[in-house]
């Protein structure tokens, strides 16, 4: 398997006035190509600052990103990133909501054309080119954002949470729609959630982190074959995994409440 992302030793301390908060301490994690990776943890445990490090909107204090074997600096089109509230430009369609990156790649109009449909498509929205996103639901616009991640073919998908504000049916549906896009589009995806439920759906392998400061606590391969249907939660494999990655994320929380 090759390394896609080589995180090795990150360390992330942001200053403040009165007191210096540890975010991350020494991170270390290979996420091998197409492989699908989420992490999880409490509130505050680091998360986001990992993903905007890998997405080059942070830098860490210490340690190194690799993709492919190269340093990153700063952000790039080789990371699409989607996160929880809908980044979308209200004034452009749905369809030039998803041509944004692939024009700015400067691809001929006719390749741009034949890109957004194909990943319309692929998240069902089609119909809904000419649209603005004012007229989509929430999961409507998140499944844009995705097309849009998906259309410049970036070699890592970031996503922080971004099923995060949509309703439990919403987001079970869509849980199921981006593991459809995966297995068809493949990609590298790093995905994170603090839902123990969605992590197990979607990852073969989910990272748990600990809070304060942010480290790797374990992580845990999901044995579940895909394509992984809604039945799949119903599952008592799925529910054993669920059960004890539930424990491990709040043992310490539990362990208070003794
Ligand atoms: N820009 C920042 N300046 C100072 N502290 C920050 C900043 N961003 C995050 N933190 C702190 O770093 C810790 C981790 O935050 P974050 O990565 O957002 O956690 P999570 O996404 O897991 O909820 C928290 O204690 C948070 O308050
Ligand atoms: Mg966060």
């Amino acid at each position: 398997m090759k390394v896609k992302v080589h995180i090795s030793n990150v360390d992330k301390i942001y200053k403040g006035t009165s007191r210096d908060v540890h975010a991350l301490d020494n991170v270390s994690l290979d996420i091998y190509e197409n492989e699908f990776v989420c992490v999880i943890g409490s509130s505050g445990c680091g998360k986001s600052t990992m993903l905007n490090i890998l997405a080059g909107l942070d830098t860490p204090t210490s340690g190194k990103i690799q993709i492919d074997g190269q340093d990153i600096s700063g952000t790039g089109i080789d990371r699409g990133v989607v996160f929880q509230q809908y980044a979308l430009f209200p004034w452009l369609t749905v369809g030039q909501n998803v041509a944004f990156g692939l024009e700015m790649q400067k691809l001929p109009k006719e390749e741009i054309n034949t890109k957004v449909d194909h990943y319309l498509e692929a998240v069902s929205l089609l119909d809904f080119k000419n649209s603005y996103p004012k007229e989509l639901s929430g999961g409507m616009k998140q499944r844009v954002a995705i097309a849009r991640a998906y259309a410049v073919n970036p070699k890592v998908l970031l996503m922080d949470e971004p099923f995060g504000a949509l309703d439990a049916q919403t987001r079970a549906q869509l849980q199921c729609e981006l593991i459809d896009t995966w297995q068809k589009e493949k990609k590298t995806c790093f995905f994170i959630t603090h839902d123990v439920d969605e992590a197990v759906f979607l990852a073969q392998r989910v990272v748990i982190m600990s809070p304060r400061p942010g480290r790797i606590k374990s992580i845990v391969e999901i044995p579940i074959p895909y394509p992984r249907l809604p039945e799949t939660k119903l599952t008592k494999e799925f529910n054993d995994i669920k059960n004890s990655i539930w424990k491990e994320v709040y043992k310490e929380y539990l362990a208070e409440k003794k």
